[in-house]
């Protein structure tokens, strides 16, 4: 196998977890039952199973439901409408556009458990916790880019390449024929089903198929670390760019997996409605449809170039071309992690803050709203900043030349407490000044420390997947902080920071000269430093 035929091909997998709500709901029904807190029938895995959202028109308003409360709902549901349906249910013919008296109908023995709800509104916060469980399971396979609160795409390629180097053939095989393989039957030629695709000669595999199966193998060890370790399932579909693993994701829930053959890509494409592909379901498909005459991607394949250049320009045309065969190179992103979050606002002229009664006033308006906005980055990262800056632009800052100058201290979480410490910080500034005005005020968060618990190598991995597959399903193990890395450390921070941690910081930056010595000893202050818990 030549590395120059592989390095053009990409290995995709998407990832989307089967009835997510109601999988969530289920293993919080199971822990909730084994405190004693409930009766044991819903949580069975094989009664059907229903979230609904709260009905904000019932008489008596949204019945307010923390997280914890027992929110399985023995009446009243009835006109709830249901937002997520287990497999159980959909097999008695429940659907997410129904009502809560439409699934006990069709399902008597229907479990209805209310979303969690706080300050009147739906709280997904237990579902964005699960999925990200999910994703830092997930990670381990290669490059995640997250899509929606249950889905992501991974970047199978060099994982993929490294087991086909590393793994036998015949073990690559054995995990990854539990995959469907779509179109297998069109593309043989020799009606072969997808039982015989996989049983081909080893000889007549292509280097893009076989890095296809070796992505099914990572992607096959990757679901079930997930039952394992989390008890979700999830489906997914493998294929050679984004667009094609999303397309394939969905053709066989729940709890399995389809590769995409490639040969079989056309076909698929070729009856598909444009508004299946992302970025022509909006507005822009609707126009090209309407423009062109055209339903599906297929017809859009064979429409002249020159002809979709007229409807949407030169530069979407060849997107257009692109995708109608197929080609995506779109890349999975990961999500960059800010290294600061900060908020601001300009008082100009008359508007200018000139006392501290005002100040407090502004202040507590940009805490709040940072601290909202902390709170988001925690769900999302899962991580929590040490480090509060208060900026000020002043007329009257003689300290730098441009007006501006910054105070810090510790970050305590809440709004209150980063008002009170923000406050505390500009009064400190304002001391010992007979008249001052401030023209711009700002208060960030910086220097994060990560609630993540550390994602193995994933080769390692699959050697110890029978070993974690025989552990007890751990449920919430308490993350460790782990140490920060020196590039996620903003210079002015680092200022901040005690002088022999700013020394071994720097030396890992490569910004100290090797002879003084490095931090290599020191390592543990940094750990410890930033792994204070708030
Ligand atoms: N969701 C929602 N409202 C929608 C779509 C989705 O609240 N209009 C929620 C659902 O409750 C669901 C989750 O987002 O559990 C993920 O949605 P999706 O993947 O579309 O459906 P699932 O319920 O996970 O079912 P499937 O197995 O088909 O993926
Ligand atoms: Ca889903
Ligand atoms: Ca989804």
């Amino acid at each position: 196998m030549t590395t120059r035929a592989i390095a053009t091909h990409r290995v995709v997998a998407h990832l989307d977890l089967d009835a997510f709500y109601c999988q969530v709901e289920r293993r919080d029904l199971r822990a909730k039952t084994a405190a004693g807190r409930r009766d044991g029938r819903a949580s069975a895995e094989d009664v059907p199973l229903v979230v609904v959202q709260y009905n904000p028109f019932e008489r008596g308003g949204v019945r307010a439901l923390a997280p914890d409360d027992d929110r399985e709902l023995r009446d009243g549901f009835e006109n709830h409408s249901l937002i997520a349906v287990s497999y159980e249910a959909r097999a008695r013919g429940v659907k997410r556009n129904m009502r809560g008296r439409e699934a006990r109908a069709l399902a008597p023995a229907c479990a209805v458990v209310q979303v969690p709800t706080r300050r009147s509104k739906a709280d997904l916060t237990l579902y964005r916790e699960a999925g990200r469980e999910v994703a830092a399971v997930l990670a381990r396979g290669g490059t995640i880019e997250r899509a929606s609160i249950d889905e992501a795409y991974l970047d199978l390629t060099e994982s993929a390449k490294k087991v086909l180097e590393e793994t036998a053939w015949a073990t690559i095989l054995e995990k990854a024929r539990t995959s469907h393989a779509a179109g297998a039957s069109a593309v043989s030629g020799k009606g072969y089903a997808s039982v015989a695709w996989w049983n081909r000669d080893e000889s007549e595999w292509r280097e893009e198929e076989k890095l296809l199966a070796a992505g099914a193998y990572i992607c096959f060890n990757l679901r079930k670390a997930c039952v394992d370790e989390l008890g979700y399932t999830l489906s997914a579909g493998i294929a050679l760019n984004k667009m094609l693993a999303k397309l394939t994701s969905g053709m066989n829930k729940p709890a399995s997996q389809t590769v995409l053959c490639p040969d079989h890509t056309s076909t698929l494409l070729d009856e598909l409605p444009i508004d299946r592909i992302r970025g022509l379901g909006a507005k822009f498909g609707r126009e090209l449809a309407d423009g062109l005459n055209v339903k599906t991607i297929g017809e859009l394949a064979r429409t002249p170039l020159r002809k979709l250049e007229e409807v949407c320009g030169e530069e979407k045309a060849q997107w257009v071309r692109k995708v109608s065969l197929g080609l995506d190179d779109d890349p999975v992103k990961a999500r960059e992690m800010p290294k600061s979050i900060g908020t601001g606002k300009t008082f100009r002229g008359a508007l200018a803050i000139r006392s501290i009664a005002s100040a407090k006033h502004w202040l507590a308006e940009l805490t709040a709203e940072l601290n909202d906005r902390c709170e988001a980055d925690e769900e999302e990262w899962n991580r929590v900043p040490k480090l509060l800056t208060l900026g000020l632009s002043s007329p009257d800052e003689r300290e730098t030349s441009s007006g501006h100058c910054s105070r810090r201290c510790p970050l305590r979480p809440g709004a209150d407490e980063m008002a009170q410490d923000a406050l505390t910080l500009l009064s400190k500034w304002a001391s010992g000044r007979e008249r001052w005005s401030i023209t711009g005020m700002s208060v960030s968060a910086s220097n994060f420390v990560s609630l993540e618990k550390d994602s193995g190598d994933v080769v390692e991995m699959f050697k110890n997947a029978t070993k974690a597959a025989k552990a007890p399903a751990s449920v919430s193990a308490t993350p460790a902080a782990s140490p920060i890395k020196a590039d996620q450390i903003d210079k002015n921070v680092l200022a901040e920071l005690p002088e022999a941690i700013q020394r071994e910081i720097r030396a890992s930056m490569g910004l100290l000269d090797k002879s003084t010595g490095g931090g290599v000893k020191r390592k543990n202050e940094i750990t410890n430093y930033f792994s204070k818990k708030r």
